[in-house]
């Protein structure tokens, strides 16, 4: 549906009247028991095999949500081949992974935990190792009675990742009627972003991870990734990858699968190269970085047991 509205706009070039993009909800919805643990899980690193990495290894909530590095190194500082994306705002995204192979941020646990060259685990020593400690197995059956398993683990930490969104960006003000958040630069730059296209892949309230497209639309993108072709071996995939959100990209250097480009700006060039084959000028790249800086939002607030202890992370 999303991919059929996208081209209508491209074809009729008729940008203005109708917004593609939605803001992010003021208060994400999420239970705040299952999320409290899941929470104590994502920072636990008894997940991974040798108790060295947690999810948070690689997603620094404070920092974007990922790592700043090309590419993650698990347990061992073993390299792995993909750059890590972001968990803010991640329970937006329509599909997880690079290529799309999960489709919900529950299913999206098992990945990590048991890649040979991340946590390199599995739920039975996990599950040992947790339920041999006894205050831990305590707070676990308050929320979930029927005991430390696979499926209560990765639904605690889904809920955790649920209270990781970042709302009231200034281009989710202007898009709530504050005409006045965005500077001209940076509105030119978001009138650019639509009437070049990019609209049509970034979209929706996570402006991307709703499609699964191709990297080098118009010029080879050169990667040795084979994308969403290793997940449906089928060979008109090679080379698609999950559209990613554009939120907080500022952040979130270096980028691409690869993570092999290390500014927004040459992230906007590749872009322009390799998806849309215009030529654009240097005025019109940088409002459309200086639009892109728009999208950073509040950071989450880790939630606490107790309302009014917060901390700022
Ligand atoms: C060693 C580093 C590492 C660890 C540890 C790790 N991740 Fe990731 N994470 C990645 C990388 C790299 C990807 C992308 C992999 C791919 O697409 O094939 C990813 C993808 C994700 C995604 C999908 C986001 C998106 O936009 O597609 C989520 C959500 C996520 N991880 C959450 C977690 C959780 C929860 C844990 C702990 C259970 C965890 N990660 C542990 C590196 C890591
Ligand atoms: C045909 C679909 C499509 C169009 C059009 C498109 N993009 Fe992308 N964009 C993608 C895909 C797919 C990726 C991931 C590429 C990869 O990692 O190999 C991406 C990645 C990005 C990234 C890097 C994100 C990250 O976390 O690594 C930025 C920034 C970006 N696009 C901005 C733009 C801008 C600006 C435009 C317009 C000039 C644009 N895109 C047009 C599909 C598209």
């Amino acid at each position: 549906m999303i991919k059929i509205i996208a081209l209508f706009f491209i074809i009729f070039n008729n940008l203005n009247s109708i917004e593609l993009i939605t803001a992010i909800p003021a208060t994400p919805n999420y239970d705040k028991n299952k999320a409290l643990l899941g929470k104590m899980l994502f920072f636990d690193k008894r997940l991974s095999q040798n108790n060295t990495i947690s999810c948070s290894s690689c997603h620094n909530i404070s920092s974007g949500g990922d790592d700043n590095l090309s590419v993650s190194f698990g347990i061992y500082k073993k390299q792995g081949t993909r750059n890590s994306p972001t968990v803010l705002n991640a329970r937006y995204n329509e599909i997880q992974f690079w290529d799309g192979r999960a489709t919900s941020l529950h299913t999206q646990v098992l990945g990590p935990i048991h890649n040979p060259v991340e946590m390199d685990s599995n739920f039975d020593e996990i599950v040992l190792k947790l339920k041999n400690d006894k205050s831990f197995l305590e707070s676990f059956l308050l929320i979930y009675p029927n005991g430390i398993n696979e499926f209560n683990i990765s639904d605690a930490i889904s809920e955790f990742e649920k209270t990781l969104t970042t709302p009231n960006s200034k281009f989710d003000k202007f898009l709530k009627g504050d005409k006045l958040s965005l500077s001209k630069d940076e509105l030119k730059g978001y009138k650019t972003f639509k009437e070049y296209g990019c609209i049509s892949c970034h979209n929706g309230v996570n402006i991307g991870g709703n499609l699964i497209q191709k990297i080098g639309i118009v010029d080879n993108y050169n990667t040795d990734d084979l994308g969403r072709y290793y997940v449906t071996k089928d060979e008109s995939d090679k080379f698609y990858f999950k559209v990613p959100t554009l939120r907080n990209i500022d952040l979130t250097a270096p980028y691409f699968h690869d993570g092999k480009v290390g500014t927004l700006k040459e992230a906007v060039e590749k872009m322009i190269k390799y998806q849309i084959g215009y030529l654009l000028d240097d005025e019109d790249i940088e409002n459309i970085v200086k639009f892109l800086k728009t999208l950073n939002g509040d950071l989450p607030k880790f939630i606490k047991d107790t309302e009014n202890e917060k901390i700022n992370n």
